[in-house]
This record gives C-alpha cells, sequence and structure tokens, in this order.
C-alpha cells in the first residue's frame, strides 16, 4: 500500500475502532432518498466528530443549486487536449463543490468511455480512447482533490448505453418491457476489459481517487456493484483501489452479498424502486448481518475504514476540523422550507444559503475550456475567421441551438432541446446561472465590425430562412443533437439516441439555407457524432466547426473563434464515420428477451481502432482539427531512459494492515433502536435493529460464506498489482520523445501533437495505432516550440489473459507523431531485442 494511503488508513482505523457497530453501519448506508440535503447522505457519527457526509453530482458542476458555474461538459474538456487546462477544470469544479459544502463529487465520469455513437452518456466522459479518458480522468480527480474535495470516478464499468441500465426503469415507464428481469449485462474480454475499459479508472487510482461508483448493468452477467471478481480482484486487488466503493443509485441489489463482494457504500440507502420507503439492503439489515456473524465484522471495519481514510490521505479535506454543513437542498429552491421537503416533513428552517460559489477563476477556466474544444472541421477557401475586409456586410444567424430554449434555460436536468445546447440531460445536469448563446455574442462582435445581423428561430418555414439567407454574406447555423440518462425520454429518446441525424429540423434547415447563401458556416454542438453527409460536401458549405456541449459560455467560445480572436484547436474525441453501419449500434430492442445480453464484440478495436484495423476511411477522423494557421514539423527525438523489459518485476509484499480491531460482537440490545432519543422520521434509514432476536449463523450447520469469499488479508498481491494503478514498474519512464514544432502561418495558435505507437505483433495482434501521448503547445507565427512525451512501461505493454500480466512483446514499435489518428507527421522506431 501506498503510504499517504497506510497513515490515512491508521488514522481511519484508530476512529473506527471507537465505533460501534451501528455507528459503522451508519458511515455505510445513505439515509435515504431526499433524507438529508445532497443527492447522497451518509448517516453521522456526531460522537467522533464526522458529520453526515454529502455526496453531489457532478462532473460538470455542482447539481440542484444557484450560484454555480456550469462548465463544459466531459467530452468537451476531452476536445482541448491540454492536460494542464484539464487539471484547472477539476480544480474550478473542485472548489466550487466545497464552497457549497459538499464532501464528495459524482465524478469524473470515465465509462461509458463511448462505445456506442449513439451511447446517452457519452458527453458526460472525455472521448473515445481510454489513453484519452486516463489522462483527462486522472487531471480532473487531481484537481478536484486538491481542493479538499473527494473525487468519485464513476461508472465501473461497461455502462455503454442506457437501454436496459436498470430493470425497473425499462419495465415501467420507459417502454414496457414487461418480461425483463435483469439489468443488461456487458460482456467484456479479458483483454478489452483491460487495455480498454478498465485503463481510465487506473489512471484515476494512481492518482489518488479516494471514491469509485460502480454500474447499474451486470458485468459478465453478475451485478457491477456485487461482482466480487471486479470489486475485490480486479479493483482492489489488482488496481490496488484503496477508497471506497459506492453503488450507483439503486445499483445494488443483495445484502450481505455485495458488501462481501466488495460495495463499501450504499446509495442512495433504499433499495431500487423504492425511495421513501426506508427499506434497505443495509441499515438495519447490515448491523443484524454482523450480530447474526453472516457478515465478518472484519469486513464491515473495511468498509468505514475505506470510507474514510480518503479524507485523511487528501490533506486539504479537514472533514473532523470543519464543521461546514452543505449550504443548499437539492429538494427545493426556496430559502426556506420544512427540515425534510421531499418527504414534507418537520419544522421550517433555512434550507439554501444560496452561497455563490463562482469565482473568477471558473470563469476563466470554463471560458478557455469551452473556447479550446471548438473543432474546425472544413474551412475551405479560408472563409473563417470572419472579417469584413473580406466583404461580409450582413451576416443571418439562424438554427434552433443559436437562440434561447423558450422553455428556459434550466429545465429540470436539462431536459428542454429546442435552443442552445449548453448539456446533454440527466444527473450530469447543472442549472445555468445565465447563457451567453451564440446568437447574443455573433451580433455582438458583428456589431463592433459594423456587420449587419439578422436571426431567425425558425427551423420549419424553410422558404422564409431562405429569404432572409439571400439577403446574407454569410449564414451561420447552429444546429445540434443532445442525449442523456437514461430516466429522462426526450422526443422518444429514452436517453440514448435514437439515430445520429441532427434535431429540430437541422439538415433541411442548412440545406434551405446553403441553397440561397454562398457562404453558409455550420456550427454542430451536439452529444456525439451526428451524420453530416446530407450538406457536408456543398460547395456553399463552406466551413463547418463542431463543439461538444459547452456549458454557460458556449455561444462567447462560438464568437471569438468565428471572428479569430481565438484561433480553433480542438479536436475529435472521436471518430465520425461516413456510414452508421461502422458505428456499434444500441441495443434497444429486446424481442421479450429476460436478461438482455450486450457482447462487445469490437474487442479492443474500440473507435479509430476499428476504422483503422478495417481500412474504413471516416469522415473525419479521432483526433482530427483544423487551424487557422498552419505548421510543420520536425527533428523526431527517441531518447531511452530505462530499458524495457518483457516481463513486470515481481511487486514487493503488500504492507501489513494490523487489524486491531476488535473483532468481538457485542450483545444486541447495544445496538436496538434508541427511542427515547430519536423520534424517527419517516422514510429516514438508521442503523438500528429493531428487535434483538438475532440468531447465529454458527449454529446453521448449512451456512457457508461464498464461494471464493476469504476474510484473511492476502500478504501477496497478483503480478500485475501491488501499487496504486496496478505493478508500480508500469510507469517507470522507459523512453523521452521529443519533436520541433513550428507555426508557419499568420495566427498565433494551439497545437495538439499526438503520438501513436504501432505495436509488433510477436505474440499477440494490436490495433494499427494506439494514443500513447499527447501534448498541446501554443505557438506565434514564425516560431517553435518543442512538444515532449514521455512513453511508459505500460504504454508499451499489452494484456496477456494467459499469464494475468501486462507484458512487453519483442520487435519495432513504430512511433508515430501526427495531427490526428490519420495523419502522420513524423515516424520513429523503437526495437526491443529479446
Ligand atoms: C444515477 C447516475 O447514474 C449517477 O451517475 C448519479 O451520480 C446518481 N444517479 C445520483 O444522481
Amino acid at each position: 500500500m501506498d503510504r499517504i494511503w497506510q497513515k490515512a488508513y491508521d488514522k481511519a482505523r484508530k476512529l473506527v475502532e471507537k465505533m460501534s457497530i451501528t455507528e459503522k453501519v451508519n458511515l455505510t448506508t445513505g439515509t435515504g432518498w431526499g433524507s438529508g440535503p445532497c443527492i447522497g447522505n451518509t448517516g453521522s457519527v456526531p460522537r467522533l466528530g464526522i458529520p453526515s457526509l454529502c455526496l453531489q453530482d457532478g462532473p460538470n458542476g455542482v447539481r440542484f443549486t444557484d450560484f454555480i458555474t456550469h462548465f463544459p461538459s466531459g467530452l468537451a474538456t476531452g476536445s482541448t487536449f491540454n492536460k494542464e487546462l484539464i487539471y484547472l477544470r477539476g480544480k474550478a469544479l473542485g472548489s466550487e463543490h466545497k464552497a457549497k459544502g459538499v464532501n464528495v463529487v459524482l465524478g469524473p465520469t470515465v465509462g461509458p468511455i463511448g462505445l456506442k455513437a449513439a451511447g446517452g452518456r457519452n458527453w458526460e466522459s472525455f472521448g473515445a480512447d481510454p489513453y484519452l479518458q486516463g489522462i483527462c480522468g486522472a487531471a480532473t480527480v487531481e484537481g478536484i482533490q486538491d481542493e479538499g474535495v473527494i473525487a468519485c470516478v464513476r461508472h465501473l464499468i461497461g455502462n455503454e448505453q442506457e437501454h436496459f441500465r436498470q430493470v425497473g426503469e425499462w419495465s415501467d415507464e420507459g417502454g414496457g418491457w414487461e418480461n425483463l428481469q435483469s439489468s443488461i449485462s456487458a460482456n467484456i474480454g479479458d483483454r478489452a476489459m483491460h487495455e480498454i475499459y478498465l485503463w481510465p479508472f487506473a489512471d484515476t487510482i494512481r492518482a489518488g481517487a479516494g471514491s469509485i461508483m460502480c454500474s447499474y448493468n451486470q458485468v459478465n452477467n453478475t451485478y457491477a456493484c456485487e461482482n466480487s471478481y471486479l470489486l475485490n480482484y480486479l479493483l482492489k486487488e489488482e488496481l490496488g483501489f484503496q477508497g471506497f466503493v459506492v453503488s450507483d443509485w439503486g445499483a445494488q441489489h443483495t445484502g450481505v452479498e455485495s458488501s462481501l463482494a466488495g460495495l463499501d457504500m450504499t446509495m442512495p440507502g433504499e433499495t431500487f424502486d423504492n425511495w421513501l420507503s426506508g427499506k434497505s439492503y443495509w441499515g438495519p439489515l447490515l448491523t443484524r448481518a454482523v450480530y447474526n456473524q453472516t457478515l465478518p465484522q472484519s469486513r464491515l471495519n473495511d468498509m468505514a475504514i475505506r470510507i474514510l481514510a480518503p479524507f485523511f490521505a487528501i490533506e486539504a479535506c479537514n472533514l473532523l476540523q470543519e464543521n461546514h454543513h452543505p449550504s443548499f437542498s437539492s429538494w427545493t429552491f426556496h430559502t426556506f422550507g420544512q427540515e425534510f421537503p421531499y418527504q414534507h416533513y418537520g419544522p421550517i428552517m433555512q434550507q439554501n444559503w444560496h452561497v455563490d460559489a463562482r469565482s473568477a477563476f471558473s470563469d476563466e477556466i470554463a471560458l478557455s475550456v469551452a473556447k479550446e474544444a471548438i473543432v474546425l472541421l472544413k474551412n475551405e477557401g479560408h472563409n473563417l475567421p470572419i472579417a469584413k475586409s473580406d466583404g461580409i456586410r450582413r451576416v443571418l444567424i439562424a438554427g434552433a441551438g443559436a437562440g434561447p430554449d423558450p422553455k428556459g434555460y434550466n429545465c429540470k436536468d436539462q431536459r428542454c432541446v429546442e435552443g442552445v445546447l449548453t448539456s446533454g440531460w440527466g444527473s450530469a445536469a447543472v442549472n445555468n446561472p445565465y447563457v451567453i448563446t451564440p446568437y447574443e455574442a455573433i451580433q455582438e462582435k458583428a456589431i463592433e465590425q459594423g456587420i449587419v445581423v439578422d436571426y431567425t428561430s425558425d427551423v420549419w418555414e424553410l422558404d422564409n430562412v431562405g429569404e432572409l439567407a439571400d439577403y446574407a454574406d454569410m449564414a451561420i447555423v447552429v444546429v445540434g443533437a443532445s442525449s442523456g440518462e437514461g430516466y429522462i425520454e426526450v422526443d422518444g429518446n429514452f436517453g440514448d439516441r435514437n439515430n445520429l441525424t441532427l434535431w429540430n429540423n437541422g439538415d433541411e434547415l442548412i440545406c434551405a439555407i446553403a441553397e440561397r447563401c454562398r457562404k453558409t458556416i455550420v456550427i454542430v454542438n451536439s452529444v456525439g457524432p451526428v451524420s453530416l453527409d446530407k450538406w457536408i460536401d456543398k460547395e456553399n458549405v463552406v466551413a463547418v466547426l463542431y463543439s461538444a456541449p459547452l456549458g454557460q459560455f458556449v455561444g462567447k467560445a462560438m464568437a471569438e473563434v468565428l471572428f479569430g480572436e481565438f484561433n480553433p484547436s480542438g479536436k475529435l474525441p472521436f471518430t465520425i464515420a461516413k456510414k452508421k453501419s461502422h458505428y456499434v449500434p444500441i441495443i434497444s430492442d429486446l424481442e421479450d428477451c429476460e436478461n438482455p445480453q450486450d457482447n462487445f464484440d469490437r474487442d479492443i478495436y474500440l473507435d479509430y481502432r476499428f476504422f483503422d484495423k478495417h481500412t474504413i476511411k471516416p469522415l473525419y477522423e479521432f483526433g482530427y482539427g483544423l487551424s487557422y494557421t498552419s505548421f510543420t514539423l520536425c527533428d523526431l527525438k527517441i531518447i531511452e531512459i530505462n530499458s524495457p523489459s518483457e516481463y513486470l518485476p515481481y511487486p514487493e509484499e503488500y504492507l501489513p494492515i494490523y487489524n486491531t480491531c476488535e473483532d468481538d460482537v457485542c450483545d444486541p440490545e447495544d445496538a436496538l433502536f434508541p427511542h427515547d432519543e430519536i423520534r424517527p422520521v419517516p422514510g429516514f434509514i438508521y442503523p438500528y435493529l429493531y428487535n434483538e432476536n438475532i440468531r447465529s449463523v454458527e449454529d446453521d450447520e448449512n451456512f457457508e460464506y461464498p464461494k471464493g469469499y476469504n476474510p484473511d488479508q492476502k500478504t501477496c498481491p497478483p503480478l500485475a498489482g501491488g501499487g496504486l494503478g496496478g505493478n508500480p514498474a508500469l510507469w517507470d519512464v522507459l523512453y523521452e520523445v521529443s519533436a520541433e514544432v513550428k507555426n508557419d502561418g499568420k495566427y498565433k495558435g494551439g497545437y495538439v501533437a499526438q503520438l501513436y505507437i504501432e505495436f509488433p505483433s510477436t505474440i499477440l495482434l494490436s490495433p494499427p495505432k494506439v494514443l500513447r501521448g499527447f501534448d498541446k503547445v501554443f505557438i506565434e507565427p514564425n516560431e517553435s516550440k518543442r512538444v515532449k512525451f514521455e512513453i511508459l512501461h505500460r504504454d508499451l505493454s499489452i494484456w496477456d489473459t494467459e499469464s494475468q500480466s501486462w507484458i512487453i512483446q519483442t520487435g519495432t514499435y513504430n512511433v508515430y507523431i501526427a495531427s490526428s489518428s490519420r495523419r502522420v507527421e513524423l515516424t520513429g522506431e523503437i526495437d526491443i531485442g529479446c
């Protein structure tokens, strides 16, 4: 175990030693939906100064409150390919959560990874590549935790579509799949599990993530939150995760079994679909399980220690010193309300303090990310940036995405989609404090240049729009598509998108405008890839920009790019295919199937890896993005820092855990509900027993722990394990690569140098290219800068299913410095002999 964590464990253990069984249980179980100010609230231990922990979404800002910044989405963040900026976004997010009194941020999201183009929640995470997700996830964790808030990395694992992620949602409201018996099973092979899906989680664990959320779906036919192989072995043993695993909200399906399988905290407390019932798999039942010895007390101790340890590992947390309380309620926006507004229960008291969590720093970072996320896909004839000197005197701004939504900026969880897109919908959506729309921002810049502006939000009366286009020298059309979480249906889309076409008549609108305006600029603002084929090759569509959801500054960022105040430097975080059939479809039709199966047949060939393998030409490839300036590269250098070894060295033995917590089971009477002290709140989950008739399972000859469960501490980690994120040698730097980039154009600009590696196939076939580094530099015209990369042991490794470890194959590795996954600028070689 890492020393920081060992010290944290020692401190946590000292506290846990002082706790009664009910106090420990109280840490593990949410108090119930709405039973506390946050989306998730644990029980507290007031005697030892441990407050109820506040867990709150999420990855793009503080959910369910006001006076916060609406940051650009994860997908937009990934599009920047700017590590430093991504860290700063994490810091800004962390500082706003801290200011509101949140203890655990439910984010970042690194799963879904983006296997399916229409996956509802792809916009929350950073893009369809494990390396990109890993770097962005780790930087975000560091940023958040440096501000003294625990990051909860979600969703482990395989939640690549919303359809059938959980039974209740899909058997009732979600289209009536009455026969559905279980959540969909993501069936993932061992190599893909390691090289694709677990990869980003490993990075975030190495970065010190204090918590991880297991997903709703099943993984290889066992629910993720009770999958012992996934939680106990892969996550805690192999990847050395030291913090706590919390269930997605209602993703727990068993009591003792899930805790033996490695789940440490259940949220929001109740069993799924039983909100407000006060019924939990844990709470009193966990207490009973310890008393009747179905659950070893050592496991409960471990759960409690894991929950507290992150607060000691991350210094800035100050959990016990601060007397802070969330300054908002997720259940009402009013300043005063009943103590439990959701339950309509309790005395009237202050609920919201409307603390302004924003800062100049947040504004700056949110705007910078939004600008750097914008990807220039096409710029025929260099019509962008817009300049009056090019004869542009009359501009039309059109498209549903240009102006405000008629229903407002803050429909619940961002489910309104008839105006500007600031995010997708669901639990990662936050309220906009205000929105600078494309229409407002573009108009402002145009006016400064003496340009006259017309605007229409009409997307249906195309003759009228055409007439306006006729009069314009240039038309800017903002179109898009949205998606979100499965509990919300928008226009027949149950989380996942039904198709990849533009919403709000986007294709027809663009065609009608391009028919009559010689310079039509299209801005696609969407949650993922969309079909562009109806208009992308039209001569009058002179320029196209793409952006993932950009948050509150969406319009300002777009306007600065259009008018050349900011030179676009974003890169596509996924591939845009020419044909729909090249994408992995959503499983949305079950034909009466009771236990839906999703076989991840793409194996390790995610996104561009698949296109490269089958030499399919995409429309725009992963990593693609133009600039107003041009760059040339030269002078590739590869220096060996440490000599590579085929096999990993054996990791050191685990540092011993002194499990001094007493394992004796006390008198059940101690755990009885203290009716004389507490008047129970309806629906609130308490840890107490309701009667003391506990039968010890020791008396039951037939009782057995689940197969494979061993309460003893292991001493030897697996070969692939032994440190945070896996075997520490995986992070050894083997090579340093660098190259010179020159800006030989007219404008200052950002360049993202991408490092791809082609592996030899001595033992196993690998994709033709995999991303293994990126470095963004901003360069003045006629100046040069060096881009630098470190190639780690891990970056050259493949997962060997036989030895259950990472190996480096002997042979030649091609090293590509590229402007995209398809445009290689410089090539070098690394030879690894036997
Ligand atoms: C369910 C979502 O899947 C998860 O991401 C979120 O954190 C919880 N709801 C709480 O809102």
